[in-house]
């Protein structure tokens, strides 16, 4: 297959990452004989600094013209403590979700056998989760108008939500929980919020269209509670944007470390894939980021184009990384592996599995 790739290194350790997910992609294209073609652009606080903007034009037209968009981090410090900043990174991801339609992001969750121990919960609570959330991506308190009055006393944020933005999602969860497990959660606070309850109509009216589907709701602040309490009981957790950006990093301790957990951010001409950490800055140039959420995204990259055993071949160099150990300091404290070997060790481990199957 040919495929032409948008790279968004971004900030932070996002370059770094995304250079061990290019290294897999580029295994996988030889062992696998694909052709993919990597073009690289600017986007977040590296854009402001060099064009003045979070989302320069020819970045976007990049993203728009490629078949899939594999996205670095995004944030510099030097922004978040400045309230009166006008231009912010984040933006840059903001306008690119919304210009490009991305409106389902698509979060795993799973508790890797060898990494239960790296959990601050306890192992017989998270053993055995494996589940995904489904977060509206382009509309809610996101979106919606912002004010901020004269005197710059009183704000506002509108969360707003209409059915064709609900239902589209709903379909995509739906159809996700019929190959899966077959429960969606829609997770919601319709006991106070409208537009929670326009999603609770919308969505039980689709679910009447997936009978094997079981559909449940949960309130957020509960939602919250269970997903500590017994991650196990959840399938497909189908829920607005805000609440599915909090969910998700509040899931992230479940598999020990967030970063771990790869996303994919999908629209009806366009495809996004990321890891959901951050960028790190901490980290930036000290080649100690785990690459693994970057690699798994470049897994679900694969997926979404059908590539189903090229992916399954990554997934499992990861795993195989993850069981001998050969991991960033996030998973090992000593660990003397960084961002950059334990990108060389699954790329090998690529090639490696598909001499396996072979045999
Ligand atoms: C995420 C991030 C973004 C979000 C930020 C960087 C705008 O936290 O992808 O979860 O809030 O969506
Ligand atoms: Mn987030």
């Amino acid at each position: 297959m040919n495929l032409n790739i948008a790279l968004l290194p971004g900030d932070g350790v996002g370059p770094e990452v995304l250079a061990q997910a290019v290294k897999c992609l580029q295994a996988v294209e030889e062992t696998f004989n694909h052709e993919f073609v990597f073009k690289e652009a600017l986007v977040g606080a590296a854009a402001i600094d060099k064009k003045g903007k979070p989302l320069p034009q020819s970045t976007l037209k990049l993203c728009q013209d490629a078949d899939a968009v594999l996205f670095g981090a995004i944030g510099d410090p030097k922004y978040d403590n400045d309230p009166e900043a006008k231009i912010r990174p984040e933006q840059g991801l903001l306008e690119l979700r919304k210009s490009l339609g991305l409106f389902a992001n698509i979060r795993p969750v799973l508790s890797h056998p060898s990494l239960l121990h790296k959990s601050p919960l306890k192992k017989e609570i998270i053993s055995g989760t494996d589940f995904v959330i489904y977060r509206e991506l382009t509309g809610g308190i996101y979106f919606g108008e912002k004010k901020l009055n004269k005197e710059g006393t009183v704000a506002s944020d509108l969360c707003e939500y209409s059915e064709t933005e609900i239902s589209r999602i709903a379909h995509l969860a739906f159809k996700a929980a019929k190959g899966r497990k077959k429960k969606v959660t829609l997770v919601d606070k319709a006991n106070v919020l409208e537009s929670s309850r326009l999603w609770r109509k919308v969505v039980t009216r689709i679910g009447e269209s997936y009978p094997e589907v079981t559909l449940d709701f949960l309130f957020v602040d509960n939602a919250a509670m269970q997903l500590v309490l017994n991650p196990t009981q959840f399938d497909v957790i189908l829920t607005e944007n805000m609440f599915g950006d909090i969910l998700s990093d509040e899931g992230s301790v479940i598999g020990g470390s967030i970063g771990l957990l790869a996303s994919a951010s999908i629209g009806d001409e366009n495809a996004l894939f990321e890891p959901i950490h951050g960028s790190y800055p901490q980290a930036k140039g000290k080649n100690v980021a785990n690459p693994i959420a970057s690699i798994l995204s470049a897994a679900m990259l694969l997926e979404h184009f059908g590539l189903m055993e090229e992916a399954m071949a990554i997934k499992l160099a990861v795993d195989k990384s993850l069981r001998k150990g050969i991991v960033t300091p996030d998973i090992k404290s000593k660990s003397q592996f960084g961002t950059q070997q334990v990108g060389d060790y699954i790329a090998h481990s690529i090639v490696d599995i598909e001499d396996n199957f072979r045999v």
